[in-house]
């Protein structure tokens, strides 16, 4: 990975044209986790091209897995005897090593993964998935390195996490598919992707339900077969081009995401003045006049966190003061100094605004921003803080007047597939500057 890559970015005005988004970062990686369950192969397809796929294959391979990736395809054999470390290398890369845990546990017995990375958008802790794993009978213990872990067998437990986590979730649907008797897990994720990956579960044979209260009850089986799975459209990315779409006053139509995936990003475009053509292949948005909006992030069915960076973009561009409050990671708003120094008026406040307090409310963290819409952007020179942020970045310099230098695009190309290639195929001109 060409970790200073930059992309030079002169606007064209508004963009036009079609995106397909291949299957969500979000769920690719956990379903190539779980195919350290089985004890026979596991396909998925329409995996996007992206580093996390690689960095996890990575990590899979130095186990003692197989792992072959052939154009969408990614098929993972775990049948050799596998290791319990996952090497330090590894450190700080994304946050599947944590995921690992559980699996291993079954596989090994005694494992040790290195310290979780991914995005700084927040404390990111895994505090929900130690306790998880210890009231699965684990003996966990944290180090300056990472996680540390053993287990003769592990057995149901009745579960509640404090927030609903979708990593937490995902660690306790990975670790009692095999467990000894049944878990219930309360307060539980319930995003696609989660959804995704319990379905896959139970495609290999886990007994797996999900009632209405956000409670999954897993019975223990004694084993799990390979399965093969088309991972659903990346959600994220769909609505990222959306808004590309609408902030440069164009009109982008994203094949390959479902409507469903999108009910509440479709909803609040709505309110802000979208129209959309929607059928079983594409969605189309388009505006002629922005409105402001005020918008919480939420989990599933809520609005994503990882929508509201384009959200706040696309603010910027709408005609008069819009409200965005944060409430699942309490550092989320890093790339709002970018925008400020393209010219837009931003301004960020420790305070629950826009709707009642949530988790943050004492924390010293500014998780609220009032956004002055209207006011031209022009170019910056800006490095990327993390994947999100990035895309942001790019949309904000595309609306823009002036051309753009944004640093360290390795973080777009980590969890976004081809992201060169669409925004070029909707007609904005980049040029790729390697590092
Ligand atoms: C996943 C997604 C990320 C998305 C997020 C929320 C992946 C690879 N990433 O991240 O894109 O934004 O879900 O939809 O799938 N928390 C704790 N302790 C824990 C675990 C989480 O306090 O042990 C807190 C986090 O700090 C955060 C909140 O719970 O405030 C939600 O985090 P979580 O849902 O676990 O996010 P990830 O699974 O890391």
């Amino acid at each position: 990975m060409t970790s200073s890559a930059a992309w030079r970015i002169e606007p064209v005005g508004p963009l036009f044209g079609d995106v397909s988004v291949r299957g969500s970062k979000n769920a690719v990686t956990k379903h190539m986790v779980a195919a350290l369950l089985g004890d026979t192969p596991s396909q998925v397809t329409n995996a996007p091209q992206i580093g996390d796929v690689e960095i996890t294959a990575g990590m899979l391979r130095a186990l003692g897995a197989e792992v072959a990736i052939a154009e969408d395809a990614v098929v993972v054999d775990p049948q050799a005897d596998l290791v319990g470390e996952v090497p330090v290398s590894f450190t700080g890369l994304n946050r599947i090593p944590i995921l690992m845990l559980g699996p291993l546990l079954h596989r090994v017995g005694h494992v040790t993964v290195p310290l979780v990375g991914g995005d700084r958008i927040g404390a990111r802790p895994v505090d929900f998935h130690v306790s998880a794993l210890r009231a699965l009978g684990a003996e966990v213990e944290t180090t300056a390195e990472g996680v540390e872990a053993k287990a003769a067998r592990l057995r149901g437990a009745r579960i509640r996490l404090p927030y609903p986590s979708v990593g937490g979730t995902e660690t306790v649907l990975l670790s009692a598919a095999l467990a000894e008797g049944r878990t219930v897990l309360e307060n539980s994720a319930i995003e696609p992707e989660v959804i995704e990956l319990a379905l896959f579960l139970q495609r290999m044979g886990a007994r797996i339900e999900l009632r209405p209260d956000r409670r999954f009850v897993i019975e223990g089986v004694e084993r799990l077969s390979g399965a093969s799975h088309r991972i659903g459209g990346d959600r994220i990315e769909a609505f990222s081009y959306l808004i590309a779409g609408l902030a440069t006053g164009g009109r982008v139509r994203v094949y390959g995401c479902a409507q469903d995936r999108l009910v509440t990003a479709i909803s609040t475009l709505h309110r802000m003045g979208a129209r959309f053509e929607i059928t079983d292949d594409w969605i189309e948005a388009r505006a002629d006049k922005l409105e402001p909006a005020v918008v919480q992030t939420h989990p599933h069915p809520g609005f994503m966190t990882d929508w509201q960076s384009p959200l706040v973009v696309l603010c910027t561009q709408a005609d008069g003061m819009s409200v965005v409050h944060e409430t699942v990671f309490e550092d989320r708003f890093a790339y709002i100094d970018a925008l400020q120094a393209m010219g837009a008026e931003i301004e960020l406040f420790d305070a629950c605004l826009g709707g009642p307090g949530c988790r943050f409310h004492e924390a010293d963290a500014r998780h609220s921003v009032v956004i002055r819409g209207g006011r031209p952007l022009h170019g910056v020179e800006a490095t990327i803080p993390d994947i999100r942020a990035g895309f942001a970045y790019v949309i904000a310099a595309a609306a823009a007047e002036g051309s753009s230098l944004l640093h360290d695009v390795h973080h777009l190309e980590r969890g976004y597939s081809r992201p060169f290639e669409s925004f070029a195929g909707l007609g904005l001109q980049i040029t790729r500057i390697a590092g």
